[in-house]
């Protein structure tokens, strides 16, 4: 890939002060930073921010903004989501399932799902668990990414009674980097299939007409009918797009 510095940013999604997510990430970026110089990492501890619950207005799909990003700090949030060019989603499990601040953080962005705003990025997770539980909220955490446009590269599992912290860091780290230099470009199989489906759901050529009808002159399907989006023939050209207007 044509590019060789990077900003990471992860998204750490635990409400515990103490969190082994945050001390498992930050160990991580600290290491990879130490191999790559020209990498700048950043974590976002959701627990440090005020993020209000989601009301379910509807407002984000409908009309493209969320009238609590004036109450809380959830935009400095999606600022830096914007500015990234790496972004990790870091979870532990709770009861086989992600903790309420990142489900909280996922329900504020869940708009985004719909327009694969994050289109143009790189993605990774990480999940932390003490042995159960681990392989479902690491699948649901990739798919996210996915579902944002992020194209996903590798997903890490720290398991806390299986697994050893300096030997995970080791292996973790290396295949990051490794998985970064492989790289090239923003697309794969499951990206250039969803934009095709959204191209055509928000423009009328797909099938069910009457959600057409449902969703025609709302937020989204306008910023579907943008002229920059409708000229691009493939999620690898929206995706390239996408990050100029973005990634400053
Ligand atoms: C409320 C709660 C529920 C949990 N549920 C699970 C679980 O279902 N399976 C599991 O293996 N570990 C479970 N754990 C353990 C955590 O996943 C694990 O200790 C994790 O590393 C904690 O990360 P944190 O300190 O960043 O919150 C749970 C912990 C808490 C506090």
């Amino acid at each position: 890939m044509e590019k060789l510095d990077y900003n990471i940013l992860a998204i750490v999604g635990s409400n515990n002060p103490k969190s082994y997510t945050y001390k498992i990430t930050k160990e991580l970026l600290e290491r990879i930073k130490k191999e790559k110089f020209n990498f700048s990492i950043e974590i976002i501890f959701l627990h440090d921010y005020d993020i209000k619950y989601c009301h379910g207005c509807m407002n984000c799909f409908n009309r493209g903004f969320c009238p609590l990003d004036q109450e809380d700090e959830f935009n400095i949030i999606k600022e830096k989501l914007h500015r990234s060019d790496i972004i990790i989603f870091s979870t532990p499990v709770y009861a086989h399932a992600l903790p309420g601040i990142m489900k909280s953080f996922i329900d504020r962005i869940s708009s985004s799902l719909h327009l694969l705003e994050y289109a143009g990025k790189l993605g990774f997770t990480v999940t932390t668990t003490e042995g159960n539980g681990q392989e479902v909220v690491s699948k649901y955490i990739r798919g996210l990414q996915s579902g944002l446009g992020i194209k996903n590269l590798d997903n890490f599992i720290f398991a806390r009674l299986k697994n050893e912290f300096k030997s995970f860091i080791e292996s973790s780290s290396s295949d990051f980097i490794k998985r970064v230099e492989d790289n090239y470009g923003y697309s794969n199989d499951l990206l250039e299939d969803s934009f095709i489906f959204f191209k055509k759901m928000f423009t009328g050529v797909h099938e069910d007409i009457e959600l057409y009808q449902s969703l025609k002159n709302k937020y989204e399907c306008n910023y579907w009918n943008q002229r920059w989006i409708q000229e691009c023939d493939s999620f690898q050209e929206f995706a390239r797009k996408n990050r100029k207007i973005n990634v400053k």
